[in-house]
């Protein structure tokens, strides 16, 4: 039952783009909704929450989200199904997770309330923009930044809470090459890896280009210490399926706790497929990959949702991965969506209603 009595208010557009978009192609990310939800943190406290048309805002250039990165945010989508229901998939998984990412980084964590009655009310608000075309929906990003000024490298005193949208198509546009990366690293023990800070994200566009110019599209993020183990796809969480055992890396301090992650881990509990949750190493792969028993690897996220992995390279070769009949990508990409989209049950309550 949801108890909260906070109303947000909204304040509605008077110039609608709806109609100016092709829903039939949708990219990922580019296109916005009509509103966004905001809300700002001053004298202590989080203040004023709100709907309001999509907008620019103005920041001082002295805002330290400019000079120290102190931003953080999360992913999410809204999908429609056959009838017109709304439905959020494990919304209060991403509330608890934005607020694990903005302790780490000394934001002020936001209450439980303004996070979901924000995000319900913007959803409702921008009900017509979430797509009904199969394999598209209506991406949805928080984010916190530091809005409050000065030079001095301490948190700020300001800060904005904004949710914004976006209906959009897949996230990759063809096959997934990855490549094990052996120079840089995505995060470090005791570091930030764990949190969706703006800077993970940032530090991962170099070395991502360098793959991309050796014809791949992703990196695969190895330990920081020796590039032994396999740890993250690009902004996917791995898996690997070695004979009939799905493998993936366990959480840590450099690896993102993932929704979808999770969720495909529950599904293969629930259906006995055998897991083992542990490190995982590139000899290991490689091994694997010459004996024939690599069978699939795939990444896992909210925009990604599962992507099939379609070759890896290391150390100069590229090994491409067999394309199975029966996959575990393709079965986990069917329950995850069937449940996503109300089109199955949902065994364990994921589903949640706009
Ligand atoms: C998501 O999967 O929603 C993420 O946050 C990854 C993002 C970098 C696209």
């Amino acid at each position: 039952m949801d108890l909260s009595t906070l109303q947000i208010p909204v304040q509605k557009t008077t110039d609608s783009q709806l109609a100016n978009v092709d829903f039939s192609n949708l990219p990922f990310g580019k296109v916005n909704t009509d509103h966004m939800f905001i809300c700002t943190f001053k004298d202590g406290s989080w203040q004023d929450p709100k709907v309001v048309p999509y907008q620019a805002i103005s920041l001082d250039p002295s805002a330290k989200v400019f000079h120290y990165g102190q931003t953080i945010f999360e992913g999410m989508k809204a999908y429609k199904d056959s009838k017109g229901g709304v439905w959020l998939f494990r919304p209060e998984e991403n509330q608890k997770r934005l607020n694990i990412s903005a302790k780490r980084l000394a934001i002020p964590e936001v209450p439980k309330d303004i996070f979901m009655e924000g995000l319900k009310t913007l959803v409702e608000t921008d009900h017509e923009w979430i797509p009904r075309t199969e394999g598209s929906s209506l991406y949805i990003r928080p984010f916190i930044f530091a809005s409050g000024r000065g030079f001095h490298a301490s948190p700020a005193d300001e800060y904005t809470f904004i949710i914004a949208c976006s209906p959009s198509g897949s996230y990759f546009a063809g096959k997934v090459g990855v490549r094990i990366e052996e120079t840089y690293s995505r995060a470090a023990n005791g570091g930030v890896g764990y949190a969706k800070a703006g800077g993970n994200y940032a530090g991962q566009f170099y070395p991502t280009q360098l793959a991309v110019a050796d014809g791949y599209q992703q990196v695969i993020w190895t330990d920081d210490n020796a590039h032994e183990y396999i740890e993250e796809a690009g902004a996917m969480n791995i898996f690997v399926r070695i004979g009939d055992t799905l493998l993936t890396s366990p959480t840590s301090d450099r690896i993102l706790d993932g929704v979808t992650r999770k969720s495909i881990l529950k599904l293969a509990e629930a259906e006995n497929i055998p897991t083992e949750v542990r490190k995982i190493s590139v000899q290991e792969l490689l091994e694997a990959q010459k004996n024939g028993a690599l069978k699939e690897m795939f990444g896992s996220g909210t925009a990604a949702v599962i992507s099939p992995i379609s070759s890896f390279g290391y150390k100069g070769q590229r090994y491409e991965l067999p394309q199975l009949e029966e996959s575990y990508a393709a079965h986990f990409k069917k329950r995850i969506t069937d449940i996503q989209y109300n089109r199955a049950e949902d065994p364990f309550d994921w589903r949640y209603p706009v």
